[in-house]
C-alpha cells in the first residue's frame, strides 16, 4: 500500500512538471502550440530584389524558418494591415518610411518590441518608437532623378536644382513620381513639401507642380527606372533608388534640391496578433545588428544603416541638405494630406504599376 502511495506521488510529479515545462513563461513569447514557430509572413516595403536578399540571408542566419514574403509600397501595407486586423496574415513588417508606421500605431496596428539590439540605435531619439512600436532599419534622403540623353538633347536645360525648378514649363509633362496614396516616397515628398513651405502655400506648390507631370506610379522607386528608359525627363525618388539605377548602367544624373530636402527613416514593427511572435522578434533582433544591415549593397540597396557598427556604402547622400524632417507631423496628418492630395492634386485612379 505505501509502496503504491510512493508510486502514484512519483507520477504525479512527473506529470507537475510536464505541464511545468510546456507552459510558456511570463515573458517567453507565444508561438503556436508553444513550439518555436518555422515561418515568419514578412511584408516588405522596400525594392524586391532586397526583400528577396534579406529572406535569402535570414533563411541561412536561421534554418529552421521558412519566410514567406509579399512586397506593397507603403500605403497599400498600411491599408492592407488596417484591413487585417481581426485576422492578421503578417507577422512583422519591414521597410517603408515610418510616417506609416507612426500611423500604423496609433491605429494599435503594431505590437511593442523590447528588442536586445535597440541598444545598438545610433541615434535612438529618431530611430525608434518611445513604446518600441517601431524601429529604424535604415535612413534615405529624397533627390531627383534627370535623364541625361534628354538633357544632351536640351541644350540648355539643366538638372533640377530647387523644388521652384521643378515647376518651369519647360518641364511640362516631364515629370515622374508615385502617388502618395500608394507611396512612402511620394508621401516623404508632399510633406517635404508642406514643411519647406506651409500648408497652404504647399498646396499651391502641389497643385502648379502637377501641372508637369506625366503619370504617377504606385511604387516610389518607379519614376526612377522610367526616366531611365526615357519616358519622361525628371523623377522625384530616394537619393539610394536614383545610385541604384545608375549603377545599374541607366543614363541618370543625381541632383538635390539646395533649400532642402525631405528624408525618411525606414521602419520595422511586428504586427499585433502575430502568430508567429517568436520568428518575429528573431528578425526584429536580427535586423539590427551591424551586419545585416551592411548587406544592403549586395542587393543593390544604398540606403544608410541605423545602427552602431555599420558603414554606410554612400555617405554622400546624407551629406546634402536635409529638412529637419518632423515624423510627428507627418505620421499625423498622413490621412488627411493623403486624401486632400487625391481631392484637390490628383486622383489615385489609373495608377501606373
Ligand atoms: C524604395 C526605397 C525605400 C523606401 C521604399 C518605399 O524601395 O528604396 O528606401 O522605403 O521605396 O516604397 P514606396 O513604394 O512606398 O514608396
Amino acid at each position: 500500500m505505501q509502496r503504491f502511495i510512493v508510486r502514484i506521488s512519483g507520477m504525479v510529479l512527473v506529470i507537475l512538471l510536464l505541464v511545468a515545462c510546456t507552459q510558456p513563461g511570463a515573458d517567453a513569447p507565444a508561438t503556436t502550440g508553444g513550439t518555436a514557430s518555422t515561418e515568419l509572413n514578412l511584408l516588405c516595403t522596400p525594392q524586391v530584389e532586397w526583400c528577396e536578399g534579406m529572406k535569402a540571408e535570414f533563411e541561412q542566419a536561421h534554418p529552421e524558418i521558412t519566410v514567406n514574403f509579399v512586397r506593397l509600397s507603403s500605403g497599400e501595407a498600411l491599408t492592407r494591415l488596417r484591413n487585417e486586423r481581426d485576422n492578421p496574415q503578417f507577422d512583422i513588417w519591414w521597410g517603408g518610411p515610418i510616417d506609416s508606421f507612426i500611423a500604423a500605431k496609433q491605429d494599435g496596428l503594431l505590437e511593442p518590441y523590447d528588442s536586445p539590439n535597440l541598444g545598438n540605435l545610433t541615434n535612438p531619439d529618431l530611430m525608434k518608437d518611445p513604446d518600441n512600436a517601431w524601429a529604424g532599419v535604415y535612413v534615405g534622403s529624397l533627390g531627383f532623378a534627370t535623364n541625361t540623353n534628354f538633357l544632351a538633347e536640351n541644350p540648355g536645360m539643366e538638372p533640377p536644382r530647387s523644388w521652384d525648378d521643378l515647376l518651369k514649363p519647360e518641364w511640362r509633362g516631364q515629370i515622374l513620381m508615385a502617388h502618395p496614396s500608394s507611396s512612402g516616397t511620394a508621401y516623404t515628398t508632399v510633406c517635404t513639401v508642406m514643411q519647406l513651405r506651409g500648408e497652404d502655400e504647399g498646396w499651391n506648390y502641389m497643385r502648379q507642380f502637377n501641372q508637369n507631370v506625366l503619370q504617377y506610379t504606385k511604387s516610389g522607386s518607379a519614376p526612377a527606372r522610367f526616366v531611365g528608359a526615357g519616358e519622361a525627363a525628371v523623377g522625384i525618388v530616394f537619393s539610394h533608388d536614383i545610385v541604384a539605377q545608375i549603377e545599374a548602367g541607366l543614363p541618370l544624373t543625381l541632383s538635390f534640391p539646395e533649400e532642402g530636402t525631405g528624408y525618411e527613416v525606414g521602419g520595422m514593427a511586428i504586427i499585433k496578433g502575430a502568430r508567429n511572435l517568436d520568428a518575429a522578434q528573431k528578425w526584429f533582433d536580427w535586423a539590427l545588428e551591424p551586419a545585416t544591415q551592411e548587406l544592403g549593397p549586395k542587393y543593390a540597396a544604398y540606403q544608410a544603416p541605423t545602427v552602431k557598427g555599420a558603414s554606410p556604402a554612400r555617405p554622400e547622400l546624407l551629406e546634402v541638405n536635409l529638412i529637419d524632417y518632423d515624423f510627428d507631423y507627418c505620421g499625423d496628418n498622413r490621412t488627411a494630406f493623403v486624401d486632400r492630395f487625391t481631392n484637390e492634386v490628383a486622383s489615385a485612379e489609373s495608377l501606373r504599376e
